[in-house]
């Protein structure tokens, strides 16, 4: 019998309305769009604005115009991984709230904390279980409403996150195409250069965290920027060796979208040539979770059945990791 596969079969995203530009910041903070655009590659980013929304109200629409592109309803869903890490809640779940939202009556779900490399992970962990035969239909969604964790007076990060959603679904194949690789990493030692202070079981909120600004996201740039452009670049470059791929051979190099410098090391050390690498950061910034999905819906319609896809991301934690598909459709 020819192995199961779990292939992408739909892609589909969503960025909200509102357009937070470069010169809207130079308000706001000690900037410059020069600097900005220079030192990461990006002119703008999408804000979620309207009391009472959260990740998840990004996610339905992004959802809902994946179920329609496949033809399929939500009640055919099997298992919903939500990739986030602004869940709408603390819990329950945000994977469980959009499945109340979307109607997916059938499917079981979780939440998956892997920060910027949760959708990669998001993709390898549910690839197992299609892999498997326990399901047919797993939705992996990959989102983040950066802006409810960033503080606008902190020049260093508000001018990286923007917000943003997208999702896969995956399905059995027995053509080859689908997943066929991943390497996935991490490191906790990685945590004093990029987190939260303060909400969670160790530092719960108090008027006093609140006060020193704890509730925001906190990152050392330029520990984490070294990490990333070596690890990023060294873990695609892995999963292509050990898969026998060249160059020549990858279609496409989905990398995720936190700082263009990044992206170009990446592409340097595995030699893809930059006319197959998917970057829109200029557009949207670092969505975190969204950054893939979005590049994979944005792209969508230039893949082609059998193209090799290199995707890979790193994050807080730290998390790292790449992963190789064949696309099918
Ligand atoms: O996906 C999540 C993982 N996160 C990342 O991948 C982010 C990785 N890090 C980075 O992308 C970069 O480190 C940053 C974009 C965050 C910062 O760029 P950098 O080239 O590492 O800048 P830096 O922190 O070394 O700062 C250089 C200078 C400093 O001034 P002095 O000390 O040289 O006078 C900063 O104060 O640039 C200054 N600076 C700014 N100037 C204008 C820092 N932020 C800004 C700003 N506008 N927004």
């Amino acid at each position: 019998m020819a192995k199961i596969h779990a292939a992408i079969t739909a892609v589909n995203g969503y960025v909200p309305d509102y357009v937070l530009t470069n010169h809207e910041l130079e308000t706001m903070v000690d900037t410059n769009d020069e600097w900005i655009t220079t030192r990461t590659g990006i002119k703008e980013r999408r804000i979620l604005k309207g009391e009472g929304l959260g990740t998840s109200d990004m996610a339905v629409p992004a959802v809902n115009g994946l179920l329609e592109k496949r033809g399929i309803t939500a009640d055919e869903i099997d298992l919903i991984i939500f990739c986030t890490s602004t869940p709408d809640r603390v819990f329950p779940a945000t994977a469980n709230i959009l499945a109340d939202k979307i109607g997916a009556k059938n499917a079981w779900g979780y939440d998956l904390q892997a920060t910027c490399s949760g959708f990669l992970f998001g993709l390898a962990t549910g690839s197992q279980f299609i892999e498997s035969g326990k399901h047919k239909k797993v939705l992996v969604v990959g989102g983040d409403k950066m802006s409810s964790m960033i503080d606008y007076r902190d020049r260093a990060t508000c001018i990286i996150f923007g917000d943003g959603c997208g999702a896969a679904l995956l399905e059995p194949n027995t053509e080859g195409n689908g997943i066929i690789d991943s390497v996935l990493k991490s490191d906790g030692s990685g945590v004093p250069f990029l987190h939260q202070k303060a909400g969670g079981s160790m530092r719960p909120t108090t008027h006093e965290t609140v006060d020193n600004r704890e509730h925001y996201l906190y990152q050392e740039g330029q520990s984490v920027f070294k990490f990333a452009v070596t690890n990023m670049a060294e873990v695609a470059a892995e999963v292509m060796e050990r898969n026998n791929l060249t160059s020549d051979d990858i279609a496409w190099l989905v990398p995720h979208q936190a700082n263009k410098r990044i992206i170009d090391a990446t592409a340097v050390r595995t030699g893809v040539s930059p006319d197959k690498v998917v970057i829109n950061i200029e557009r949207y910034g670092n969505t975190t979770n969204g950054t893939l999905p979005l590049c994979l819906w944005e792209w969508e319609n230039k893949f082609k059945k059998g193209d090799n896809i290199i995707l890979a991301a790193f994050g807080g934690g730290f998390t790292w990791g790449a992963l190789y598909l064949k696309w099918a459709y």
